[in-house]
């Protein structure tokens, strides 16, 4: 690994200055998203690629597998390939075998789960001609740490897939793609996934599903505060929530208590009390149009090299090059 790993009680400090500022706010208590993906969540999250409901990610996957050549024609002698979240390098393969065929190149997935990066780098260090290093950090961080050692004047390729993007609201979504334009040089490219706009229900579906998977990969959340600090929520008493926001284009995901209860967080040094229905807001996923994407891109410094778009599932895969 290129960077030493942050130690074990350091990760728990975080997590628990995180859940103190989240569970302190009001009205609306909140924890940050980034905690879903431990070892439990990363597994539960790769469950729900598969399901009917959520056809995100097998969108996404087609998209790159039939596009990936138009993208290397259009960037050139790509030598680096830099992953924003690495999830578990399946639609990742598609991109570094194709790199491969023309040149060498190293691939660099960022992500802040070890486990999740482990098991990445282990799936992809089997493809001839490309070496894999992972950087086990936050995304800007772990870009601007892997641009330091970027050697050569080869165009690379950032990809930033699942449409991650859409966990951020707007105006940071906006902001991000300007920090990930800084550090990157004229004719670099950033391929972008975006799930898009698709009617109610079916947003619905997709993070609420019948088997409830989702539900137990947002409740997680809880399991992590009673083991890794000591908490006491039972979990039979809170509930999965996933609600449509039309004002935002929205899908927002909340924990909701059932009952009026008071819980003792002992390692974050808190005892947080619930009114029966209040929630948790743990996410937010929006969706976009296929023109939302492009304006973004353009405001962020990058004129657009193509956009493709799935047929059953509206989801827009967007080539970004900087400009
Ligand atoms: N990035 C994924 C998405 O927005 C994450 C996700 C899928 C998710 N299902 C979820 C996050 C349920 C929280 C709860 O689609």
């Amino acid at each position: 690994m290129a960077h030493p790993t942050t130690s074990a009680a350091a990760q728990t400090d975080a997590f628990a200055t995180d859940v103190y500022g989240g569970l302190t706010q009001s009205p609306q208590k909140t924890l940050p998203s980034k905690y879903l993906y431990d070892a439990v969540g990363s597994a539960l999250f790769e469950v729900i690629t598969h399901l009917p409901e959520y056809g995100l990610t097998r969108a996404d996957e087609r998209l790159i597998k039939q596009h990936v050549p138009d993208v290397l024609a259009a960037l050139g002698r790509v030598d680096t390939v830099v992953e924003l979240g690495s999830g578990n390098g399946r639609k990742t393969r598609w991109v570094l075998e194709a790199c491969a065929q023309r040149q060498p190149c190293t691939y660099y997935p960022i992500e802040i789960s070890a486990t999740a990066l482990a098991q990445c780098s282990q799936a992809l260090s089997d493809i001839v001609g490309v070496k894999v290093r992972g950087i086990e950090r936050e995304y800007l961080p772990g870009l601007q740490q892997m641009v330091s050692l970027r050697q050569g004047d080869a165009p690379m390729l950032v990809l930033f897939l699942g449409s991650t993007i859409g966990n951020f609201p707007r105006p940071e979504a906006q902001r991000f793609l300007a920090e990930v334009r800084k550090v990157m040089r004229p004719g670099d490219g950033l391929l972008l996934g975006t799930d898009l706009v698709k009617p109610k229900q079916a947003l619905v579906d997709a993070y609420d599903d019948p088997l409830g998977v989702t539900a137990a990969f947002n409740l997680n959340l809880l399991v992590r505060m009673n083991s890794e600090l000591g908490a006491n929520f039972d979990l039979r008493r809170f509930q999965h929530e996933a609600r449509f926001n039309v004002d935002t284009s929205a899908i927002e995901m909340h924990i909701r208590s059932c009952v009026q209860q008071s819980v003792h967080i002992p390692g974050a040094g808190l005892t947080v009390e619930f009114q029966a229905g209040e929630t948790i807001w743990t996410e937010i996923s929006r969706k976009y149009l296929a023109a939302d994407v492009l304006a973004m891109g353009a405001w962020a410094g990058f004129t657009s090299a193509g956009q493709w778009l799935d047929e059953d599932w509206p989801f827009a895969e967007t080539l970004l090059v900087a400009a």
